[in-house]
């Protein structure tokens, strides 16, 4: 079998087909990998995968990263529920500590910006969908950096901002549901605005939620530059927004691709199963599952 690779109109994304991800050979396992270097996102309608085999086909993209609170997760540290249905099947309010931990999905961003080594990678599958929204939306950040003129390039090019999940989930009023152990795991840390891909060498902007503000800049008004940036980054052509199926797989790039939940009414049940590629370095990696 030889994957499909059909692009999406924006400038990043592609739909996979002709492929059966619980059961791929070596040769189909490279197509994908080329094809998600070059579209940074790959959705894969319809497989269904149990959570097992969505385990080991992310395993092949490196070490799974485990999950920032126990709050997510049921079990396998790597397995993270996202999901705002109970044990019996009553849904979790938007003000419970859950329905604020999910809401900070909702906002532009790129998984665990906040850890000393980010994600490298995210892989979501649709267990239950809502009837309306429920939507995610992915936006090009190596688009966004080419879009940029040759000025701003070069003076974000040494940059280096500090990211924090106290300061992104303050925004959103999440700190509950977060123990004080958790936290202790969780102090700030900096990462550079602009990052080279390893894979393209392609150069992106490495911005979103947890980005708080740039190091030896002012405060406050590196904070705002940061939110005026992330606005005009993630503009069309820049965006695409993937409408679940049950069963449909989309694994993105955290090093150049920023995401968000459109959201959904409260009173709709919606449960998405994630796993997420530790960041590569030589370094060892608290985080590594
Ligand atoms: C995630 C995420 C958004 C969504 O899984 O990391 O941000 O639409 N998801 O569920
Ligand atoms: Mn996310």
């Amino acid at each position: 079998m030889t994957p499909e690779i059909t692009p999406t109109d924006a400038t990043l994304g592609a739909v996979v087909g002709n492929v059966r991800l619980a059961a791929l050979d070596g040769e189909a396992f490279a197509a994908i990998e080329e094809a998600w270097h070059a579209h940074a996102v790959l959705i894969f309608p319809g497989q269904h995968l149990s959570e097992q085999e969505q385990v080991d086909f992310s395993r092949r993209f490196g070490p799974l990263e485990r999950s920032l609170t126990k709050t997510h997760t049921q079990g396998d540290p790597a397995i993270i529920h996202l999901s705002n249905v109970k044990k019996d099947g009553t849904l979790w309010g938007a003000d419970s500590d859950t329905g604020r931990l999910l809401k900070g999905n909702n906002y532009w961003h790129t998984d665990s910006s906040y850890k000393r080594i980010p994600a490298k990678a995210s892989l979501l599958t649709a267990k239950i969908v809502p009837r309306t929204g429920g939507e995610t939306a992915f936006a090009d950040m190596r688009a966004a950096y080419d879009a940029l003129d040759a000025a701003m390039r070069d003076w974000l090019a040494d940059k280096i901002a500090v990211h924090s999940y106290a300061y992104s989930q303050g925004k959103v009023g999440g700190m509950g549901g977060i123990t004080q152990d958790e936290w202790d795991d969780l102090p700030p840390v900096e990462q550079p605005v602009i990052r080279t891909h390893p894979a393209t060498g392609r150069r992106n902007l490495y911005i979103g939620r947890h980005a708080s503000h740039i190091v030896g800049e002012d405060h406050d008004e590196s904070r705002k530059f940061l939110e005026e940036l992330c606005v005009e980054a993630c503009r069309p052509p820049r965006i695409h927004i993937h409408k679940w199926q049950v069963g449909d797989l989309v694994i993105w790039d955290n090093r150049c691709v920023l995401h968000r939940g459109l959201g959904h009414p409260a009173d709709q049940p919606r449960r998405m199963v994630r796993t997420t590629i530790a960041g590569d370095s030589d370094e060892a990696n608290e985080w590594v599952a």
